[in-house]
């Protein structure tokens, strides 16, 4: 068995990955390491909670970390603040946990000389003109408009630094917008999906016309997995499923079309201050050299698996119900 100590895994993306792994990889002996923020839930361990460790902690805690890494073969570093909205409201957790916590994480690695996978974001290269049709790359320079990516660039840089002088035995990825089950639902597709559940119309931001990349987190957690497995230390990838010709402004259309409602039945709200207005990544490098190819194609790029995520939602009222009003209020006071 390899142990495998993935952080932030009681999260949307790295709950996601401890199901894939334990499904799809039986090797791997997983413990989770999660300070159960207000985004962790202990809900997303719902029939598998035998099969892991979960250990109730903050990666900033460095003899906690010390302790995990020195006991594991591989870590998979998904904790972080992860909300641009909340980074506008309050910047501070986003640095101590993302920048200083991957500091922790790094100097644990260092120290016991174990493998790190730094799981990272589209929104490090800022963003792209609407009427622009180049797409990040492994080489585009980084440019990040928000608290949160500055803060992520910032833990990117940290891990590319340990790599370079300490010889860490690391590997980053940069993904674009994940969709799927157990999302958070202050993020932009669950909110409106249980807005309509919840009969409240769905809130676009501005004009709508900013574009996101969007992927299933299923494709997102397999692309890692081929990291972990291929790649020579040291590199970055570029994750993203081609979804780049999508505007919010559509997806809110295809949501509420599917929901039942009509195509218009969102309103629009204040926009987000400093708002990116379009990602694209090219992922010809993961496809060429890992040969990964995303599942969740098919001609609108993301219907058959937003269709899947709307059931989700619909048939785990439960895991959702009890934030809805607190997340709208919070919202509401912005204008949002
Ligand atoms: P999430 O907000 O749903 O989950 C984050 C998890 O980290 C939570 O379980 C939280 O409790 C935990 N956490 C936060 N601070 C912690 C700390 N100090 N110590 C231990 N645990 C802590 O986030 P997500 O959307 O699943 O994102 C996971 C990772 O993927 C992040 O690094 C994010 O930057 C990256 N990412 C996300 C997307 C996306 O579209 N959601 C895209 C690309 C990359
Ligand atoms: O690109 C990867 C990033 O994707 C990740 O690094 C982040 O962790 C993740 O939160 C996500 O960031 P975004 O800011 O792009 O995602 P969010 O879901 O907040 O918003 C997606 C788009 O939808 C964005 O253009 C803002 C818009 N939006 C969002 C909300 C919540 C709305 O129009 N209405 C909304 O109610």
């Amino acid at each position: 068995m390899t142990k495998m100590l993935v952080t932030g895994g009681a999260g949307f993306i790295g709950s996601n990955f401890v199901h894939y792994t334990l499904k799809n990889r039986p090797e791997y002996q997983v413990t989770v390491v999660d300070k159960l923020t207000y985004a962790g839930n202990l809900a997303n361990f719902d029939g598998v909670m035998d099969d892991i460790t979960f250990v109730k902690g903050d990666i900033c805690d460095d003899a906690l970390m010390d302790k995990l890494v020195a006991d594991t073969d591989v870590v998979v570093h998904f904790a972080a603040e992860t909300h641009n909205d909340n980074s506008i409201r309050n910047p501070k957790p986003f640095l101590d946990t993302n920048i200083y916590g991957t500091y922790t994480v790094l100097e644990a690695v260092r120290k016991h000389g174990k493998r790190l996978h730094h799981i990272s974001t589209d929104e490090v290269f800022g963003d792209l003109e609407l009427n622009d049709p180049n797409r990040f790359t492994e080489t585009t320079p980084y440019n990040p408009s928000s608290p949160y990516s500055a803060a992520k660039a910032s833990s990117d840089m940290l891990v590319r630094a340990w790599a370079r002088t300490f010889s860490v035995k690391a590997t980053i990825s940069n993904c674009s917008n994940n969709y799927g089950p157990r999302q958070h639902i202050e993020k932009f597709i669950p909110r409106q999906i249980t807005n309509i559940l919840s009969d409240i119309k769905p809130k676009l931001y501005g004009t709508g016309e900013q574009v996101r990349d969007w992927i299933h987190v299923d494709d997102h957690n397999a692309a890692v997995h081929l990291i972990i497995d291929k790649s020579p230390m040291g590199e970055t990838w570029i994750i993203g499923a081609d979804n780049d010709h999508v505007n919010n402004k559509a997806v809110i259309e295809m949501i509420c079309d599917l929901m039942g409602k009509g195509k218009d039945w969102y309103e629009h709200v204040n926009d987000r201050p400093g708002h990116d207005m379009r990602y694209a990544m090219d992922s010809s490098k993961l496809r060429r050299e890992l040969g990964w190819q995303p599942q969740y194609t098919d001609q609108n790029g993301m219907v058959e698996g937003l269709k899947a995520t709307i059931d989700w939602y619909k048939n785990n009222e439960a895991w959702w119900r009890a934030e809805k009003e607190a997340v709208e209020q919070a919202y509401a006071k912005q204008g949002q």
